[in-house]
């Protein structure tokens, strides 16, 4: 048989897919499974969006549609941009994908060569370091520990960006930390960022709208306009409108972006759906109460997540504002035995967890920080206290 290509030997399955599927399988196979694994809502758009498709079904052209996305969808995320501060974008700014994971690949192939250097801050989100991988860029990763709340500082961002750097990947609200930068934070960053004109700045901000605790959102451009010029916000209806499997994603950044994301798209995809389209754009531009109430519901969920934790001897947590993800710090019990099985990393810890009490939660070290594990809390609302409680009797039984 032939070879795969070099780049194949790079390229790995998403790891948060491989506990997803353990769990499920575990499930089919009658174990009381509880799954803090995937990062997905668990809630479905509201009935306004799914009118939008049927009257679309009846309109359907069966033609290919516009490489960059139709203009009425441009001009929905246009408005949806606005309300969160981000104006002075046109249609000419606005590129859209198969979801943001594939405007994030795309961005990448339009802004890195080979062997060029895409610096991010650890914890990462997944696939920013597969996606890394496989183009052969090389990955720079800004070490963000529980200890400085898993957040950059201005002064480790001004050491780490040189000239060489070509990407600074920048995700906020945080996968899988939930946490969220305050104004003055991301004031401070951006303020370094203005002095670094070689580096192009991405904004992975998709969890912009599920932020609690009244903190708000910012973007570097908001305090640094020159930054504009360079910075890529990157959105998503995936997990603000419970649309994950409906795969939409936007860009919003300077025109030579947006053009050279729109021909890769020509050359992938060609285009997003009729349906597609037309459930975006109701979702972008219809009531977002569905929305409003499920990040009240999320808010929730964290204090009660975040206190279940916190009261586990040997965990620290720094507290989430935001997403729907707590990042623990286990690190206390590694080297240590439950049972028969020694803890000995997050890895061993987490499929402990799982054949002991069927709590499936992703080992940190698939985002960077092998000290931590993920626990996504958008589980069915009756699994959460049960869950959380596992977890407890779990860590008192470890010696
Ligand atoms: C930080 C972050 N960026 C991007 C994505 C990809 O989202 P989408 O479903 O739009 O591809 C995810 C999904 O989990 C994410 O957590």
């Amino acid at each position: 048989m032939p070879q795969l290509a070099q780049r194949m030997r790079r390229a790995k399955p998403s790891a948060i897919m491989m506990i997803a599927e353990k769990a499920k399988a575990l499930q089919a196979s009658g174990r009381d499974i509880i799954s803090f694994s995937i990062g997905v809502p668990n809630f479905l758009p509201g009935p306004h969006v799914y009118e939008a498709v049927r009257k679309a079904l009846e309109h359907d052209s069966g033609q290919y549609g516009s490489n960059r996305g139709s203009n009425a969808l441009l001009d929905a995320f246009l408005a949806h941009l606005a309300q969160v501060g981000l104006t002075g974008y046109a249609r000419e700014n606005i590129s859209t994908g198969v979801g943001a994971k594939h405007v994030l690949y795309n961005l990448a192939e339009a802004l890195l060569d080979e062997g060029d250097e895409i610096a991010f801050p650890t914890p990462y989100w997944t696939s920013y370091m597969d996606i890394a991988e496989i183009l052969g860029a090389r990955p720079k990763l800004l070490p963000c520990p529980p200890s400085q709340g898993y957040k950059l500082t201005p002064r480790q961002l001004d050491e780490a960006l040189t000239p060489a750097t070509r990407v600074f990947l920048f995700n906020n609200p945080s996968n899988p930390t939930g946490m969220v930068y305050t104004r003055e934070e991301i004031a401070a960053l951006a303020e370094v960022l203005a002095r670094k004109p070689d580096t192009w700045i991405i904004t992975d901000d998709i969890y912009h709208r599920m932020v609690f605790d009244g903190l708000g959102y910012s973007n570097f451009v908001q305090f640094q306009p020159s930054l504009r010029d360079r910075l890529v916000f990157v959105d998503s209806l995936s997990k603000t409108y419970g649309m994950p499997g409906w795969r939409v994603g936007f860009m919003a950044g300077p025109k030579a972006v947006a053009d050279a994301v729109t021909t890769l798209n020509s050359n992938h995809i060609t285009n997003l759906p009729e349906m597609t389209t037309a459930a975006a754009i109701a979702a972008l531009s219809g009531p977002q109460d569905v929305t409003v109430a499920r990040v009240a519901d999320f808010a929730h969920r964290r204090d009660r997540v975040h206190a279940a934790l916190t009261a586990i001897p040997g965990i620290a947590c720094p507290r989430p504002q935001g997403a729907f993800y707590a990042f623990p710090d286990i690190s206390a019990f590694f080297g240590r035995r439950h049972g028969d099985t020694v803890l000995a990393d997050d890895v061993a810890f987490c499929a402990a967890l799982l054949e002991a009490k069927g709590i499936a939660c992703v080992p940190g070290s698939a985002f960077g920080e092998p000290r931590a594990m993920r626990i996504s809390y958008t589980c069915p609302a009756e699994q959460l206290e049960p869950g959380m409680a596992r977890i407890a009797a779990f860590c008192s039984e470890i010696r």
